[in-house]
C-alpha cells in the first residue's frame, strides 16, 4: 500500500528556515522517506519573487518533493500551483495549519480552519488548476473550543485532497504541550482517502505507537530530525522491517554536521552557511558532554575555516563513548 505513490509511510515534515534543499538533500542520503518542502508562500510566488522562486525549485532534486503552499487567495493559488509544477513538484500540499500571527492575519495557515468556506474554495481552485495529486495538512482546530478537524477532514475529501495531514494540536496551543492523538485516530476513522498523523514522534518506536494507537496509514516527523536527519530512514526501516535503530557512532554524527554545513554553502554561500550552522551545531551536539561550552566557543568564531576545525575538535572520538 502507498501514499500517492510514495514507496514510504514515513514523511519529513514541513519546516520554514529547516526542511530547505540542503536538509532534504542529506535526509534522503540515508536512505527511504517521504520529503516535503518548507511552506512556500503563493504572494510571493505568483509574482516571481526571486528568493521564493528558489525556494520552489526542487527541479535537480533526484527524490520527489512534496511543495508545500501557503496563502489564502485562490486565484493566486491557480497561478502558483502551475509555477510549482514547472519547478519539478511532485505534489502539492496546501498549509491549513501554520499558527503564526504574520501567517493568520492574511488569512491563511490555520485561520483557515475558522472559514472553511474559503478553504474548501481553495482546495477545489488548486485540484483544478493542477493533475498533481493535492494534499492538505492542518491542525486539531483554532482552539480547544473549535475543534473541528473532523469535520476539517470531511471536507478535504469532498473536495478532492488526495490524502491529509493532521497535527494534534490546536492553532492555540501552536507546539506546546502534548500532541492529541485521539483527535488523530478520529479524523482517521471519519475518511476513506489516506491520513498521516503528526505530532510528538521522536523515536521509531514511538512511530509505530501512533500507527497502532490512530491506525493512520502513515506519521510525519518534524521537531526530532533536527540535528538527526537519519531519524526519517531509520523509522523507515523500523516499520518495514522491524530493524532496531541503533546508536549512531559520534564519527557519523561528526560526517552528517559537516556535511550539512557544506550543503548549506553550496546553496546559501560560505558567510550565511556560517551564521545558519549555529542553530545546527546546538541540535547536532545536543546531549553531548561540554555542548554548552563548544556553542559558546562556535557562536564567536568569524570563518568557515576555523568552523570545521573546532567541529572535528569537539567531535574528537576520544571525548565520546563513540555512540551518540
Ligand atoms: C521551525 C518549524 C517550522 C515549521 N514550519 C512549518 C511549515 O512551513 N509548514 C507546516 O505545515 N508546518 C510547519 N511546522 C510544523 C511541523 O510541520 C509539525 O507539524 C510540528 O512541528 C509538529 O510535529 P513534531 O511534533 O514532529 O515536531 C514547523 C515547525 C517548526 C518547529
Amino acid at each position: 500500500m502507498t501514499i500517492n505513490g510514495l514507496d514510504s509511510k514515513v514523511f519529513l515534515a514541513p519546516m520554514a528556515g529547516i526542511t530547505d534543499k540542503p536538509m532534504r538533500r542529506l535526509v534522503s542520503s540515508f536512505g527511504k522517506g517521504n520529503i516535503v518542502s518548507e511552506m512556500v508562500a503563493i504572494n510571493a510566488l505568483s509574482f516571481k519573487n526571486p528568493k521564493t522562486y528558489r525556494i520552489a525549485d526542487v527541479r535537480d532534486e533526484n527524490y520527489p518533493v512534496i511543495v508545500q503552499l501557503v496563502g489564502g487567495n485562490p486565484e493566486l493559488f491557480a497561478d502558483s500551483v502551475k509555477l510549482a509544477e514547472e519547478l519539478g513538484a511532485y505534489s502539492i500540499d496546501i498549509n491549513m495549519g501554520c499558527p503564526v500571527k504574520k501567517i493568520v492575519s492574511n488569512k491563511s495557515g490555520s485561520y483557515l480552519m475558522k472559514d472553511i468556506k474559503l478553504a474548501s474554495a481553495i482546495i477545489t481552485t488548486v485540484k483544478k488548476a493542477t493533475t498533481l495529486p493535492v494534499s492538505v495538512k492542518f491542525r486539531k482546530g483554532w482552539d480547544n473550543n473549535s475543534v473541528n478537524a473532523v469535520e476539517f477532514a470531511k471536507m478535504c475529501e469532498d473536495c478532492g485532497a488526495e490524502y491529509i495531514t493532521i497535527h494534534g494540536r490546536t492553532r492555540s496551543d501552536f507546539y506546546s504541550g502534548v500532541a492529541d492523538w485521539d483527535i488523530i485516530a478520529s479524523v482517521k476513522d471519519a475518511v476513506k482517502i489516506k491520513v498521516i498523523g503528526n505530532g510528538d514522534i521522536d523515536t521509531p518506536q514511538k512511530a509505530k505507537e501512533m500507527l497502532d494507537y490512530t491506525k493512520v496509514d502513515g506519521v510525519m516527523i518534524g521537531r526530532a530530525t533536527l540535528g538527526k536527519p537519519w531519524l526519517i530512514s531509520q523509522t523507515h526501516e523500523f516499520l518495514e522491517n522491524n530493524t532496531v535503530p541503533l546508536n549512531i557512532p559520534i564519527g557519523i554524527v561528526k560526517d552528517t554536521l559537516l556535511r550539512h554545513i557544506k550543503e548549506l554553502s553550496d546553496y546559501y554561500g560560505e558567510k550565511s552557511a556560517l551564521s545558519l550552522s549555529r542553530k545546527y551545531v546546538c541540535w547536532y551536539c545536543k546531549n553531548l558532554r561540554d555542548a554548552r561550552k563548544f556553542r559558546e566557543t562556535y557562536v564567536r568564531i568569524d570563518n568557515m575555516e576555523q568552523a570545521i576545525i573546532e567541529i572535528n575538535k569537539f567531535f574528537n572520538e576520544e571525548n565520546f563513548d563513540k555512540e551518540y
